[in-house]
């Protein structure tokens, strides 16, 4: 266990870079077993996440080496179409085993994933579509197996425009014979980013990052290289970071259209932004200004942003409303803010903030990835001490993240709890 000590009012100001996005490489990395050699995936975060996967993979039998941000795959000896709960349980996406397994070996046998405390997350939007595609699919005893003698590609409609089923769904249909088309998908970054990774390996994805995925399936995939995309919500969160500091920081390595949702809610919050390139350089106000706030799936307002920006809207000179659309528990990082000082009511998914001129350091607590990112933004704006405690929860999604914040001037040291 560890806490980051934060000693808070140093305005954030130089260049950080972010990494590789977590969320594309959780669905990347176990993509490769698909192909018959070895893959090497670049630009990838070594976090935590990053780490266990590499771990689930090799206790399959794949080879895995990692050398500095890039990891070579190679399904040699990979031949089990089972990954039990002890293995897969440190990691939600490890559900993304379920695709590929079912798409190498016509049958999976995967424990249901654990992952952030952040509400419900079901995946029958995952089994509707392996269903679609052939596979008779059962969850017994926290264990998910399917099985399918043939996968046919399918149409498949979403409920929901879910990342997981659609990325899931890709997989498996990557393998199948004909055509699958998802409607309803989900357009987030990721998804295209998996699909460039697909079609690199010579399967056919059209479509990714707009709501209809058409998949044709192919019977052989080939080893490919890939780079993954720049993490959206690393930026996110240096761009909040920097606004809740009033600093002045220039974020790089992005692809600044991802971060649209982002940088307009900043600019309505009272920063200055700039884009140019590869990066965006954000000036924050004085104090911000207070906004209304919904999340939406991609391009909307990702649920992923909305707990560090209640940290920026904590000290608005005014009252903001953060509507939670996604999530029936993403507000976990509000009682610690309150023990700051903030002024927050949460009702039901909506939380009203009502802006206070400072917040005062605390001892704080970790739930969940992104309510260490919020507390983080916090405790880098409060006056005096802030401990943030369970930091071992923000290294599962953020690379480096003290030393990075160090390199803008902030007064941070890591401790063991
Ligand atoms: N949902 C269903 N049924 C399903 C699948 C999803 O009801 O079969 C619901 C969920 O309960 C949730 C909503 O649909 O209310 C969205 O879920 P989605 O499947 O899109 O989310 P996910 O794939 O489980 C990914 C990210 C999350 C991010 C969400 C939304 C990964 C590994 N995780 O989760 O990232 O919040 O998309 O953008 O890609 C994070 O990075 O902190 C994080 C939690």
């Amino acid at each position: 266990m560890s806490r980051l000590v934060i000693r808070g009012r140093n305005r954030l100001l130089g260049e950080v870079t972010v990494g590789g996005s977590k969320n594309s490489s959780v669905a990347v990395v176990p993509a490769a077993l698909l192909a018959d050699g070895k893959c090497v995936i670049d630009n990838l975060p070594m976090i935590r996440d990053v780490r266990v996967f590499a771990q689930i993979l090799s206790d399959l039998g794949a080879s895995v080496s990692i050398e500095g941000n890039s990891m070579a795959i190679a399904p040699n000896g990979f031949s089990s179409h089972v990954a039990p709960y002890d293995l897969v349980k440190k990691l939600r996406a490890s559900y993304y085993l379920m695709g590929v397994l079912l798409a190498k070996f016509g049958r999976a046998e995967v424990g249901l994933p654990g992952g952030c405390d952040i509400g419900p997350r079901p995946i029958d939007q995952h089994l509707k579509g392996f269903r679609a595609l052939g596979a008779e699919a059962t969850v017994e005893g926290g264990v998910v197996r399917l099985h399918a003698k043939k996968l046919v590609g399918a149409p498949i409609y979403l409920d929901i425009p879910s990342v997981g089923a659609t990325i899931n769904i890709m997989l498996a249909a990557s393998r199948a014979e004909g055509t699958t088309i998802i409607e309803n998908a989900a357009k987030e970054p990721h998804v295209v980013d998996l699909a460039n990774f697909l079609n690199a390996m010579g399967a056919r994805v059209l479509g990714a990052g707009t709501d209809v995925v058409r998949v044709r399936g192919v019977s052989k995939m080939n080893a490919a290289n890939h780079s993954v995309i720049p993490d959206d919500m690393e930026a996110a969160t240096f761009m909040m970071a920097a606004v809740a500091t009033s600093g002045d920081v220039v974020v790089r390595n992005v692809i600044t259209k991802h971060l649209e949702p982002i940088t307009a809610k900043l600019k309505e919050a009272g920063a200055v932004i700039t884009e140019n390139g590869d990066y965006v350089r954000v000036q924050g106000p004085e104090r911000p200004h207070p906004i209304n706030v919904k999340t939406l799936p991609y391009p909307g307002f990702p649920t992923d942003a909305q707990q560090p920006l209640v940290s920026v809207l904590a000290r608005a000179d005014g009252v903001s409303v953060v509507q939670e659309s996604m999530y029936d528990n993403r507000f976990g990082h509000v009682n610690e803010l309150v023990r700051m000082g903030a002024n927050i009511k949460v009702e039901g998914r909506t939380a009203i903030v009502e802006g206070v001129p400072k917040l005062v350091g605390a001892p704080v607590k970790v739930s969940d990835l992104r309510a260490g990112a919020s507390l983080i933004i916090a405790g880098l704006s409060a006056h005096g001490v802030t401990e943030v405690n369970g930091m071992e929860i923000v290294q599962r999604g953020y690379e480096m993240m003290p030393e990075k914040l160090r390199s803008l001037g902030a007064d941070v040291t890591e401790e063991d709890e």
